[in-house]
């Protein structure tokens, strides 16, 4: 019986993933992470995913988007009703941002969080699957530079998809009631899904 079952979900579950194979945002990106080992969008299946895209060198809004980040993974992993979710920082300045940046600036805000670099392909790879924005302005006579770019945090579901995203006038709480109503309807569809 429970063999059963578990084959029926498993080939539902295989129709969905089909189903939300069409979803336009999203999709596969392969990086080096902040220990300097490759880390693909495959590494990420079976999680749900706050993604956030900025560079290390950034004076304010990266800092602040981070910690938020942060904080609304710790108020979602608070909560019971709530499932297990992953922090990742993407970079969006490679030239500057090598492993070793990555590492370093990720210590700041939380062990959870996952940081990734590549090369300069990599990195647009991934971001024209995000559909993120970014452009590096001039630089001054020290060789600095600022990296314009979007500023949202992407929620992603554990088939990949993404669900939803958090613009900067969102708070960590509102990041984490998303998040948690999100996985809610998640786990109801799936549930019926598995009871037809
Ligand atoms: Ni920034």
């Amino acid at each position: 019986m429970l063999y059963l079952k578990e084959e029926k979900m498993k080939k539902l579950e295989k129709q969905r993933k089909k189903a939300l194979g069409e979803a336009s945002i999203g999709g596969k990106f392969e990086l080096v992470d902040q220990n300097g080992k490759k880390f693909t969008s495959s590494d990420l299946e079976g999680k749900w995913v706050l993604l956030y895209f900025g560079f290390t060198h950034c004076p304010d809004i990266c800092p602040d988007e981070l910690e938020k980040l942060c904080k609304a993974v710790d108020i979602i992993s608070a909560n019971k009703e709530a499932d297990p979710i992953q922090s990742v920082f993407i970079t969006v300045d490679p030239e500057r941002d090598d492993v070793k940046a990555v590492r370093e600036y990720i210590a700041e805000f939380s062990p959870k969080l996952i940081g990734l670099t590549g090369t300069q392909e990599q990195v647009n790879q991934a971001t024209r699957s995000y559909r993120v924005y970014y452009s590096a302005g001039p630089r001054d006579h020290e060789n600095d530079y600022i990296v314009d770019h979007t500023i949202i945090t992407y929620l992603i579901d554990p088939d990949g998809k993404l669900v939803d995203y958090y613009g900067q006038t969102k708070t960590a709480e509102d990041v984490a009631t998303g998040a948690i109503n999100s996985m809610k309807k998640y786990r109801s569809l799936n549930r019926r899904l598995g009871f037809l």
